[in-house]
């Protein structure tokens, strides 16, 4: 009589849920919650709240495993080259040269940038072709010059890890998987915050001292109509997050934001790069071609090459000798102070 009545009131709770799918999924996902610890992120002063979508939330056993997946040559096909292999911590996660070499030292086609402040981004990779750090993922996991790996092999390869198959079940309370995968290493790069340079101690903190008089002169430079650079390096992490062309060339051998969208008028546009950390992070542009941030001040000077993208915001400007050195030293104000802690 007993088993009869428990074995009805379960199929009830299975009609129930098949009805009301919503309210028992929605005590599944609390169930998963109670068993992990939420990532302690903190926002830097002057930061806005960073974007962090409710399907993966930040917790500490996710983020631990993205950051061990990101250390970790096992994605790769030879084993040979893990994602900091191009993206440095002490660089701010980005690589030193101009083209960066995945597997069997294959040579890639743009600059590997840094990685820093990419919760506050809108889309990934210079021309925005990936729309969330987790579809970011599958890029160098698969790309003949990155990783070369698919990624049924890379679940394969980390289910004969014990360490991968007991992280992966803390963290998300279910088996390796492409999702696992993706969801780890984006929480762990939404966790990559950079907002203590000079600069925030200056300007956020009201530390006074904490900018030379050439680095404030540099700031007041850098806003002025003179230069026009906070016209696409606006805000707190100075990017607009637009697409701009800024004259490097009159031919473009790589297409930028014209390759996602086939539209014409973005023809050799590229996303605006946030300039935090910018000393760490030479060489400079999509394809690493500028070496120093004199070469960028020059290039400004000029007003970049007549391309039909190229923004009316890059004119010509003329800097004396001393307002160069100024721009370059606020430049250089923008590095985050402790990298040390990756
Ligand atoms: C062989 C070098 C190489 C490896 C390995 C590599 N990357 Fe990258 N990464 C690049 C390059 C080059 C770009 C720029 C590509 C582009 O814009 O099309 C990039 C871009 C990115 C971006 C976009 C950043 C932005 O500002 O839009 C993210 C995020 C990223 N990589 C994360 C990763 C992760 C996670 C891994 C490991 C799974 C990884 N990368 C492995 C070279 C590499
Ligand atoms: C019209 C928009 C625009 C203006 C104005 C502008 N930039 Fe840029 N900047 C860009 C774009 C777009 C890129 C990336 C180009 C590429 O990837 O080829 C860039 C790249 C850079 C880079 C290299 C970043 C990196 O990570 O490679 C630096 C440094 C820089 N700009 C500084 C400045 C300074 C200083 C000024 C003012 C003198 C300025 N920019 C004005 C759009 C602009």
């Amino acid at each position: 009589m007993k088993k009869t009545h428990l074995i009805s009131l379960g199929l009830l709770f299975l009609l129930f849920c098949g009805i009301f799918s919503s309210a028992c999924q929605q005590q599944k996902t609390e169930k998963v919650h109670s068993q992990v610890s939420s990532y302690p992120l903190s926002v830097p002063k002057g930061f806005p709240e960073p974007n962090i979508s409710n399907d993966n939330p930040l917790t500490i056993e996710s983020v631990a495993l993205g950051k061990k997946l990101f250390f970790d040559p096992i994605l790769s096909s030879d084993s040979s080259i893990a994602c900091a292999s191009c993206h440095h911590p002490r660089k701010a996660f980005s690589d030193t040269v101009k083209f960066s070499r995945g597997v069997s030292g294959r040579l890639g086609k743009r600059n590997a940038p840094p990685l820093m402040n990419l919760a506050y981004n809108t889309a990934f990779l210079r021309d925005g072709g990936a729309r969330t750090l987790a579809l970011q993922v599958m890029v160098p996991l698969t790309d003949h010059a990155e990783m070369n790996l698919t990624l049924k092999e890379a679940v394969k390869r980390l289910k004969n890890q014990p360490e991968y198959v007991e992280m992966t079940q803390k963290a998300y309370n279910r088996e390796i998987s492409g999702f696992t995968i993706t969801r780890a290493l984006a929480a762990f790069q939404k966790t990559l915050i950079s907002g203590n340079s000079p600069y925030d101690q200056y300007h956020f903190e009201g530390q006074k001292d904490a900018f030379s008089p050439a680095q404030i002169r540099g700031l007041a430079l850098f806003q002025s109509k003179k230069t026009n650079c906070t016209q696409c390096h606006s805000g707190f992490n100075f990017t607009s997050n637009a697409y701009e062309n800024n004259g490097l060339y009159i031919h473009y051998k790589d297409e930028g934001r014209f390759l996602i969208t086939r539209d014409s008028v973005d023809m050799a546009k590229f996303k605006v790069p946030s300039l935090r950390n910018i000393a760490l992070t030479a060489p400079y542009m999509h394809d690493g071609s500028l070496n120093t941030l004199e070469e960028v001040i020059r290039h400004y000077e000029m007003g970049g090459k007549p391309h039909v993208s190229k923004s009316p915001h890059i004119r010509p400007f003329e800097l004396t000798e001393q307002e160069r050195e100024d721009l370059k030293a606020f430049l250089e104000g923008l590095t985050e102070v402790n990298l040390d802690h990756y």
